[in-house]
């Protein structure tokens, strides 16, 4: 005979960012909360985040405008009755000490391992039960809501279930799509998912070229159709990374070219020019542009555009294509890293078929969707995580 099934009001899969914080709030309702997570710890991509520091926030995280997906309004509702102000002052309240990096991104001074605390500490005080190593095996509607069977041997049994289970980026750390099946079988539509904030990749030729300035980073606006980025790009040994090309991977399609300005509003051709006209024109090209590029693209830019030479030697047409070569630079990725290194997965579950004020299934009561396995994926700075709070909050208060 199996065993009696364990009752609970709410069964929440995955201990990221957005279950744990549906459990704490669902909890505080005095609901009887079970989070189960095949990790084994929870809140893992939160102590990977931001460099070890996470950056948990961003001031302007309120802003629909920073969010991609097929309608971003639907997450304008979650964002407003739980904003960054309110995260911070939980922040503030738990003690743990943070800063402003830029563009308004929030980070711990210490430790993203203090979120973790704060966030398990909080779910223990509200009794959550947090099962980890655990998956669910089987997911069958039942009269009162749903009936799970987890690799644990149980059967449990609940009225609302919370699929909070994230996208498919980084499998190595978790990732499975499982949430996707999920809507998938109780006939939710799914938007098309593909990996965002995600380095771009080169074809083999341009990588030889570009060979010697893997690890040099420079401050570049990134441009992909409408969408523009000024901040940091990084050349890799694969292709280009860092913030500016991380932001516009998640605009940019394949078969498109990307444009890049490496020495943005600086008018690299006058100043060749001007330092052509002084001494004889006896410095180097490499070493006039190095004053405007960091050494070792000057070098690698001035080789590919044939302007090895002195100032003197070369004429105002190759100039000009080198100013072209640093500040309109037209390449066509070939791809991306992929989910293996992408930060989030865009698409998912359709927002159409959601409420957006509980993030429950508009057709399916009692089955709700929150953070990243939802058609809402933010910018890079802190908007992806606001996100997980903000819909794992307003599930709370419904489930
Ligand atoms: P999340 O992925 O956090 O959690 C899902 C949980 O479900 C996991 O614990 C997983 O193990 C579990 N799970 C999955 N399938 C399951 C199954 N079948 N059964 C049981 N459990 C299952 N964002 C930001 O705003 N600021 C930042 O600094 C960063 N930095 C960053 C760095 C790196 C390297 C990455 C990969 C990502 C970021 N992000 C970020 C993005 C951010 O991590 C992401 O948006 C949130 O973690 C999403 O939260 P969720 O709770 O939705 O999913």
């Amino acid at each position: 005979m199996s065993p009696r099934p364990q009752t609970y009001d709410v069964v929440i899969v995955g201990a990221g960012a957005a279950g744990m914080m549906c459990a704490i709030e669902a909890g505080r309702r005095g609901r009887r909360v079970l989070v189960v997570d095949h990790a084994r710890a929870p809140g893992e991509k939160i102590r990977i985040s931001g460099g070890g520091r996470c950056n948990f926030t961003n001031l302007d995280a309120g802003r629909t405008d920073r969010l991609l997906g097929a309608n971003p309004r639907f997450a304008a509702s979650a964002l407003g009755c739980y904003t960054p102000a309110d995260f911070i002052a939980r922040v503030d309240k738990a003690g743990i000490a943070w800063h402003e990096k830029t563009l308004g991104q929030l980070f711990c001074d210490d430790s993203a391992k203090q979120i973790v605390r704060m966030l398990t500490d909080d779910m223990r005080d509200v009794g959550a039960e947090l099962r980890l190593g655990t998956a669910v095996e089987t997911l069958e509607r039942s009269p009162g809501g749903f009936a799970l069977t987890l690799s644990d041997g149980s059967t449990v049994s609940c009225a609302s279930l919370v699929v909070a289970s994230g996208g498919k980026s980084i499998p190595k750390m978790g990732a499975t799509g499982w949430g996707y099946d999920v809507a998938r079988r109780f006939g939710l539509t799914l938007t098309e998912t593909r990996p965002a904030l995600v380095p771009l990749t080169f074809e083999a030729g341009l990588l030889e070229q570009m060979t010697p300035l893997a690890g040099v980073a420079v401050d570049a606006v990134v441009t992909a159709g409408k969408a523009r980025f000024e901040e940091a790009i990084l050349f890799t040994h694969r292709g280009l990374s860092g913030p500016a090309i991380l932001q516009i991977s998640s605009y940019w399609r394949e078969g498109e070219a990307i444009t890049v300005a490496m020495a943005p509003g600086v008018p690299v051709l006058e100043r060749l020019k001007a330092r052509k006209a002084e001494n004889g024109g006896k410095q180097a090209v490499h070493t006039a542009l190095s004053a405007i590029v960091p050494r070792r693209l000057a070098e690698t830019l001035t080789a590919r555009e044939g302007a090895n030479g002195k100032l003197a030697e070369v004429g105002d047409k190759v100039l000009a294509r080198l100013e072209a070569a640093v500040n309109a630079w037209t390449v066509k990725p070939v791809g991306s890293e992929g989910y293996r290194t992408a930060e989030v997965t865009l698409g998912g579950v359709s927002t159409d078929d959601l409420d957006q004020r509980t993030m429950e299934a508009k057709s399916v009561p009692g089955l709700f969707f929150i953070g990243e396995v939802v058609d809402i994926t933010g910018w890079l700075g802190g908007y992806n995580f606001q996100w997980a709070w903000s819909s794992g909050w307003a599930a709370g208060q419904a489930c």
